[in-house]
């Protein structure tokens, strides 16, 4: 079945006003700005509000998106909230998000993908629209991040932040842009290096076992770092030849921000010079499913590409999980 093509009409991105700086984490646990930096490019991240959840982080940004795509919450007809930090387990934070935006229309879910959630939700909302099942869809990529770290370990506390962004996808008009191709993929093999081990029907957290911080994300860095490289490079390469592009064609790489280092590694890999590669990891730390997200919206707004240009966006996540996007803008 051929599929309509479908564009991204709208972005937009919501950070917590509280930066929790390196030198702040000095404070807190054994290590140095020094250290983060060189390891990892990360100066500071957001933390959300006591209070402040997923879901209204996921609000502001998808109300920027809205605005910018000139769709009216009310005619939204689909939200795919992609989260590993979800308000609660039951119901999913999409729904949440659709009674705070009133729109009522909507069919609303949450995908668990890690840091590929935005990219398998832009997918699966390319297919719904493309086939017709809908017309229009709100991604929103969301994480409070914050409520689960361990703030003992420096091993991973120092990685990770809060934050939200989202996008407005619509069936693409004659001379509009639209996404060219799509890869996304998982291998469950590999569950056990990134994880969030406590807290699910496997573990459940319980009086004995509550000190144990459990519902904390837990990371095999160097093994999750390997892995990261390889896939994110074979996933851009699939979607860039798959379009019919070449490194020359690519006004910009929108890659998921976890490390400098493997962002590097990803444009030497790919051939890209790296002031086409965005990143805005110094500023907010690795933001899970929210990550790309963020940094669409930031570099679209800031014209590092224009409409009519292409741009790829590629991600890596726990699953583990990876996904390209190839994007004529
Ligand atoms: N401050 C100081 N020292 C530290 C810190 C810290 N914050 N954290 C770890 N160390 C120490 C370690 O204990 C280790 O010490 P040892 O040699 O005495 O044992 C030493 O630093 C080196 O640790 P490595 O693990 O070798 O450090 P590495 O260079 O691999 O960097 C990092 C670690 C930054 C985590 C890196 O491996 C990485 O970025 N991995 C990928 C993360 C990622 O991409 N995640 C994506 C998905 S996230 C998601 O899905 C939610």
């Amino acid at each position: 079945m051929s599929l309509a093509p479908v564009t991204i009409a709208g972005t937009g991105s919501y950070l917590p006003e509280r930066i929790l700086t390196n030198a702040e984490l000095e404070k807190i646990v054994d290590t140095t700005d020094e250290w983060i930096t060189s390891r990892t490019g990360i100066k500071e991240r957001r933390i959300a509000a006591e209070g402040e959840f997923t879901s209204d982080m996921a609000t502001k940004a998808a109300k920027k998106a809205l605005e910018q795509a000139k769709i009216k919450a009310e005619d939204l007809e689909l939200i795919i909230v992609a989260t590993i930090t979800p308000d609660t387990l039951t119901p999913a934070t999409a729904c949440y998000v659709q009674d705070n935006l009133e729109a009522r229309k909507a069919i609303a879910f949450d995908i668990s993908a890690a840091c590929s959630g935005f990219l398998y939700a832009m997918e699966l909302a390319k297919n719904m629209i493309g086939a017709g099942s809908v017309s229009n869809a709100l991604i929103v990529g969301a994480e409070k991040l914050s409520a689960f770290t361990n703030w003992e370990d420096r091993n991973t506390c120092v990685l990770f932040g809060d934050g939200a962004g989202a996008a407005v996808l619509r069936k693409s008009e004659e001379g509009e842009g639209r996404i060219l191709a799509t890869e996304i993929g998982t291998d469950g093999a590999q569950t056990s290096i990134l994880n969030i081990p406590g807290g699910g029907s496997a573990m459940p957290i319980t009086e004995a076992n509550a000190g144990d911080k459990l519902s904390s994300l837990s990371m095999l860095g160097k093994e999750v770092f390997k892995q990261a490289v390889r896939r994110m490079k074979d996933a851009a390469i699939k979607v860039v030849d798959e379009s019919g592009l070449t490194s020359e064609d690519i006004a910009q790489v929108i890659p998921h921000q976890a490390n400098l280092r493997i962002i590097d590694a990803i444009a030497d890999r790919l051939d890209i010079d790296n002031d086409k590669v965005f990143v805005n990891l110094h500023k907010y730390g690795n933001t899970s499913a929210a990550a790309v997200a963020i940094a669409l919206d930031e570099a679209a707004r800031s014209g590092k590409f224009k409409r009519g240009e292409n741009i790829v966006c590629v991600v890596f996540g726990a699953g583990l999980t990876w996904a390209a996007a190839a994007i004529e803008w």
